[in-house]
């Protein structure tokens, strides 16, 4: 496995992600996605659309970020959305209680004091009150991994939800929030959609967009941040169906992270030990991060809770009649919630790789590679023309401008073959194509495959079709 510090510096110096308003020293917990994490973003994306959206039984949505505060009542955001908070009186550093004793789990596990680590995971595991935490970091000497210091005020529960004021009065009135999860616009466009669209349940409506948390503590680059999007679906049952398609939905979304290219051994499912206040089931899929297991998509049966809540503060109807069967309910619910930020920031742990290789002349390098799914990688092809002369650039354009209408590509003219391959191996280019003196003869090109590194000549004029071919 290899440093997180070290994915995170070629992200850095390739362009894939920079600190927000790097120049004024950073905003916490929100990151920019330079040129290659642009196309690695909307490859993820355009990827879960087609696999979530492109089937008979879901439709898509693209709700505001901004929605009536009320709806937040109803969802039991504004009273529960919370974490529990406490400061060290030393060092004036604040921390989320129930990750302070999770950390400090972590560094009695690599002590080896699995006995410790174990009795306080079950005693953490079973807090119910805030006083529960404060009760643990005192007990077992819980410092403050900044000052080592044991003076901690109580702990306090701390709403996540980013506020702001519709309009130009900044008064109580004119309070509304930044959508912590995109959900909630599902729920309350599930009628305008199951009619416009004449959806019959079952049937799901899938979004991605923004969500904003006002976290306690950010960490982890892309894992924990307070601005990132989400890729969530609801799937609307009928009431004792949820149980089947819970499953359902809980292996398919295992499963598209595996055909997205995720080694199926980094990943595992782990069923939450705590429920949310709306979910009477619920598993999280995780990834083995470098810096240990964390949860990239959360799969939850949250039966009828939201649109009961809705229907109770909207005074509108949220029934499905079913006509057929002459049968009227609230429908349950089952939510596929996947982060887009954390499955980027896992898909590209998860592709790099460091190898020895042997050379063009024989001798053994080092090189760096990102191994993308062909669908994922930011750019699809490069072409390179062997020199500078020769008519060679005029056919790599060429062939470079005709790739252009179907994919992102590359054109590089600077350095020998060996480096240029270097540099598309480090952003995970899966195709390499080089016109020659033979391209020149007989049109065909060498194409070299990232991962094998294999080389074939290939016609220039059938070179669309067999990237196409390839991607499949
Ligand atoms: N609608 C349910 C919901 O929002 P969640 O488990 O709170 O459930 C779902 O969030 C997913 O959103 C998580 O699995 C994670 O991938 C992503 N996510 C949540 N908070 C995040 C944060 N602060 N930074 C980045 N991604 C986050």
């Amino acid at each position: 496995m290899y440093k997180l510090e070290t994915i995170i510096s070629l992200a850095k110096h390739r362009g894939f992600v920079f600190q927000s308003s790097e120049v004024y020293g950073g905003l916490n917990g929100c990151w920019d996605y330079g040129p290659l994490g642009v196309e690695l973003l909307k490859n993820l994306k355009k990827e879960w659309w087609k696999a979530m959206t492109y089937r008979d039984d879901v439709v898509g949505l693209d709700a505001s970020i901004l929605m009536h505060p009320k709806v937040w009542e109803a969802s039991g955001h504004l009273t529960q959305f919370s974490d529990p908070m406490i400061d060290n009186k030393t060092s004036k550093a604040r921390y989320r209680a129930d990750n302070l004793i999770e950390e400090f789990i972590q560094k009695l596990r690599k002590k080896k004091k699995t006995d410790k680590a174990d009795t306080l995971e079950q005693k953490l595991a079973e807090v119910k009150e805030l006083s529960g935490y404060y009760d643990l970091i005192i007990e077992y000497g819980i410092g403050c991994p900044v000052s080592g210091s044991k003076e901690w005020t109580e702990v306090r529960n701390f709403n996540l939800m980013f506020k702001t004021f519709l309009g130009p009065l900044e008064d109580s009135k004119s309070v509304v929030y930044l959508r912590p999860e995109t959900a909630q616009g599902i729920f309350v466009n599930f009628k305008n959609v199951m009619e416009t669209a004449r959806m019959k349940v079952p049937f799901g409506i899938a979004q991605i967009g923004k969500a904003f948390r006002n976290e306690i503590n950010t960490k982890n680059f892309l894992f924990r941040t307070r601005e990132f999007e989400q890729m969530e679906m609801q799937f609307f049952v009928k009431p004792g169906d949820d149980t089947e398609w819970y499953d359902y939905w809980k292996q398919t979304r295992h499963d598209w992270y595996v055909t997205m290219g995720m080694n199926p051994e980094s990943i595992k499912f782990k069923d939450h030990d705590k429920l949310a206040h709306y979910a009477n089931r619920a598993v999280d899929i995780e990834y083995n991060f470098p810096f240990g297991w964390g949860e990239i998509e959360g799969i939850h049966s949250r039966t009828d809770f939201d649109l009961q809540a809705h229907q109770k503060f909207s005074g509108k109807k949220f029934e499905y009649v079913d006509t057929v069967n002459k049968d009227r309910f609230v429908p349950f619910v089952v939510e596929t919630s996947g982060g887009v930020s954390r499955s980027l920031m896992a898909f590209l742990c998860d592709a790099y790789t460091e190898e020895e290789i042997t050379n063009d002349k024989g001798k053994t390098e080092s090189r760096t590679v990102l191994k993308f799914h062909k669908k994922l990688a930011p750019v699809t092809a490069a072409v390179f023309p062997l020199v500078n002369k020769n008519g060679m650039p005029e056919a790599a354009r060429k062939i470079y401008e005709d790739l252009q209408k179907h994919f992102k590509v590359q054109y590089d003219t600077s350095g020998a073959i060996g480096r240029r391959y270097r540099r598309q191996d480090e952003i995970g280019t899966p195709f390499c194509l080089t016109v020659d003196g033979q391209t020149l003869e007989d049109g065909t090109v060498t194409v070299r495959e990232r991962d094998s590194m294999l080389q074939e000549r290939v016609n220039g004029e059938n070179i669309v079709k067999y990237i196409y071919d390839k991607m499949l």
